[in-house]
């Protein structure tokens, strides 16, 4: 029997055929994750902030792979640049691979013990997320930030974490320019 193909057009980063999940987050899903609460109350809660394209073809097996790709639209709430959630792995210990497709950004990395660094994400720029380490793409540019991944299939995401503590760093525009600024934990 001839099984439909899955295409990734590694040029556009886009994933179609068999077995490929779509999601978006839009802004009116998104609260909690910018810093400036307000500002993202007033724009439009249907804007699209990101997409991932995700092609599933085990399920969340011991074993199995995933493979991804996230794109990141450009924009900013305030000074601060779009971004994706940002999750631990539900299994702590499950490491993933990103690459940088098109357009330009950073990849926030952060241990459990909050320590924070910043890889920058351009066309071909590969990462490697250790396992404990949580993630977030940032759009710093005009354009897409378009992401592939590739991470394993029982990993999982904890999200919650994230959203009680965030990130120990923020990227933000100022005077234009890309800056990462400290966050202090909530109390
Ligand atoms: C999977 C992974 C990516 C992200 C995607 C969206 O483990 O890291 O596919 O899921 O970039 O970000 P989140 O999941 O943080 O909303
Ligand atoms: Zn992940």
């Amino acid at each position: 029997m001839l099984q439909e193909t899955t295409i990734f057009d590694s040029l556009l980063g886009k994933l179609t055929g068999e077995n490929v999940v779509r999601s978006s987050r839009v802004l009116g899903e998104l609260s909690g994750v910018f810093l400036n609460e307000e500002e993202r109350s007033l724009m439009d809660p249907e804007q699209m902030v990101y997409e991932v394209q995700m092609h599933d073809s085990c399920g969340e097996v011991e074993g199995g792979l995933f493979f991804g790709v996230s794109h990141v639209l450009p924009g900013k709430v305030g000074n601060e640049y779009f971004m994706t959630k940002g999750h631990y792995h539900q299994k702590r210990n499950c490491a993933e691979y990103y690459w940088g497709i098109s357009g330009d950004g950073f990849l926030l990395l952060m241990d459990e013990s909050r320590e924070c660094r910043a890889e920058k994400v351009f066309p071909g720029s590969l990462h490697f997320i250790a396992g404990h380490t949580a993630h977030r793409l940032v759009n710093t540019g005009e354009t897409r930030l378009v992401v592939g991944a590739c991470w394993p299939s029982d990993a999982g995401h904890d999200y919650s974490t994230i959203q009680k503590e965030g990130f120990s760093m923020r990227v933000v525009d100022q005077d234009g320019k890309p800056t990462l600024v400290p966050q202090f934990a909530p109390k």
